[in-house]
């Protein structure tokens, strides 16, 4: 008994000589961290391929379990000792045979000091990278690429390029842009026989008579297309949406063509064209 208990002290010492004292405080930190900036680095970065859709190498670092097991060449991370750890070899291109994430640029400085100093704490997760509910379908992962797409960007005001052509609105400036950069030379105007029929058959579906053609053309009144417009608008049923003044019309100019062979009527698209 008494040989035992003057065995304990130099066991104990054994035992944990390889946890330094501040071990949980550390991995608190390292935790934290992980929560802070180390979770969204490798979802963004890293985990459609070592974890997501796919599992390149056999690393899959979803979880501190695959971290620690790694890939086909090595641990993934030894806790405390990142330069000993495979992934911030990778990320720091230490070794450019690995150099991750492949083909893209290397991540930033302060990404990568975040990943040092996480591993050197302990590597912690606070939980799995993803939930693997059936153990297959990843959850979407929204890339800050992904963020970046026009129809996402927060609105601003852009100032339409200056044109030629003062008389044009705000948006014929942004096509007659695009047009002179494609090195393109918009059709003029159209007639007003044209104008009449184009307007007649996007807002009602019909085409003029041959008496309301004869007094637009004829008309001198500077004001005849606004009007015309307005005339045209009351036609139409006060209850009809934009989306329900195309239903409205199908119908109307399907009738306007059934003599017409051709198919163009049996789309609502094309009806406005003439
Ligand atoms: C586009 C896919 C892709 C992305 C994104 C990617 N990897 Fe890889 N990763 C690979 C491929 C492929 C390999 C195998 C490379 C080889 O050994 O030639 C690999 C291997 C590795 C290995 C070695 C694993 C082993 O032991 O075999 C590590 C570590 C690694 N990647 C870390 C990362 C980290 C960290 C990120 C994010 C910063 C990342 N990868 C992003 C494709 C990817």
């Amino acid at each position: 008994m008494r040989r035992f208990f003057t065995a304990l002290p130099f066991l104990s010492a054994a035992l944990f000589a390889a946890v330094p004292d501040d071990h949980a405080a550390r991995m608190a930190e390292s935790r934290e961290l992980f929560t802070a900036q180390v979770r969204g680095i490798l979802m963004e970065n890293c985990m459609k391929c070592h974890g997501g859709e796919k599992t390149k190498s056999g690393f899959d670092l979803t979880s501190r379990e695959g971290l620690l097991k790694g890939g086909d060449q090595d641990v993934g991370a030894v806790p405390g000792k990142s330069a000993e750890s495979l992934l911030y070899q990778a990320v720091a291109h230490l070794d450019q045979d690995l150099a991750m994430p492949p083909k893209k640029p290397k991540l930033p400085a302060e990404s990568i000091a975040a990943i040092a100093k996480w591993i050197d704490l302990g590597a912690a997760y606070d939980k799995p990278l993803l939930e693997k509910s059936d153990g297959e379908r990843a959850p979407l992962v929204v890339s800050s690429e992904d963020r970046n797409y026009w129809a996402y960007a927060p609105l601003r005001e852009v100032a339409p390029p200056a044109a030629g052509d003062q008389s044009l609105t705000a948006i014929d400036r942004f096509i007659a842009a695009g047009y002179h950069q494609a090195g393109l030379t918009p059709a003029g105007p159209v007639g007003k026989r044209k104008l009449i029929r184009r307007a007649f058959f996007d807002l009602v579906g019909l085409p003029p008579t041959p008496g309301e053609i004869e007094q637009f053309v004829t008309s001198s009144d500077p004001q005849a297309y606004p009007k015309l417009l307005d005339d045209l608008l009351s036609r139409v049923p006060a209850t009809a949406s934009a989306g329900g003044v195309t239903g409205w019309t199908w119908p109307a100019s399907r009738r306007a063509t059934a003599s017409n062979t051709t198919t163009t009527a049996s789309s609502p698209f094309t009806t406005a064209t003439s």
